[in-house]
């Protein structure tokens, strides 16, 4: 039997942490469990001050990887929409002020997009992975769509009601976990982090 070593997710989501282990055991032969970082919790979180999604992921995952001598990995993520320049972006959570909720953030979306026919818009999410303070790499995933005029679905979290998925023709908000995950940024992203994983455990 193939020893597993932890790989350590370090964000107090505990929805995201479950989309990463989930999609971790659906992969053979990894020799790694994804699992928060011990004592996460205790540990005050770092300011995200970085400009881009990289630069986040990054700072992130160096500063908790001090934290423990194993393999450590940090996210960030948001949405780019193309009329609004890339905005929200790295500000995609705080988009409708430091507190906004889900709700808030939606509807400012929907404003600024009023009578606005250029839709598109992206997913994007970074996963960067260190150790000991050391930088190793970042890997982006990223999924393209549409927003629509108004919310679909109650599933998902975020902008996912409003993003529309031409391919399935539905929104991220009617899509089951399972039917997000493998065409989402953040499924996109994982999988080219495990392929590095497993590459460099040969
Ligand atoms: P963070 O990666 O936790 O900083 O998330 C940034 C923000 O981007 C979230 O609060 C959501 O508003 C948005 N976001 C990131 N990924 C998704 C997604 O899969 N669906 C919907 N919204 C998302």
């Amino acid at each position: 039997m193939l020893t597993q070593r932890p790989l350590y997710y370090c964000s107090s989501n505990p929805g995201k942490l479950r989309e990463f282990a989930l999609a971790a055991e659906t992969i053979a032969d990894l020799p790694f469990r994804i699992e928060a970082l011990p004592g996460l919790k205790q540990i005050p979180a770092p300011p995200e001050e970085g400009l881009t999604f990289e630069e986040n992921a990054d700072s992130k995952a160096s500063y908790y990887s001090r934290f423990t001598s194993e393999l450590v990995f940090a996210d960030d993520s948001g949405l780019e929409v193309e009329a609004l320049g890339g905005a929200p972006g790295v500000h995609s959570a705080r988009f409708a002020g430091p507190n906004a909720t889900d709700a808030d953030n939606n509807n400012l979306l929907l404003e600024q997009l009023a009578n606005q026919t250029d839709r598109r818009a992206r997913f994007v999410c970074v996963l960067a992975l260190a150790r000991e303070s050391s930088r190793i790499a970042t890997f982006r995933g990223s999924v393209e769509g549409e927003i629509l005029q108004q919310a679909h679905g109650a599933n998902g979290f975020g902008y996912d009601p409003l993003f529309f998925y031409p391919p399935l023709a539905r929104s991220f908000g009617e899509l089951t976990p399972a039917e997000k995950f493998p065409i989402s940024h953040r499924g996109r992203a994982l999988r080219l982090l495990f392929e590095r994983l497993r590459d460099a455990s040969r």
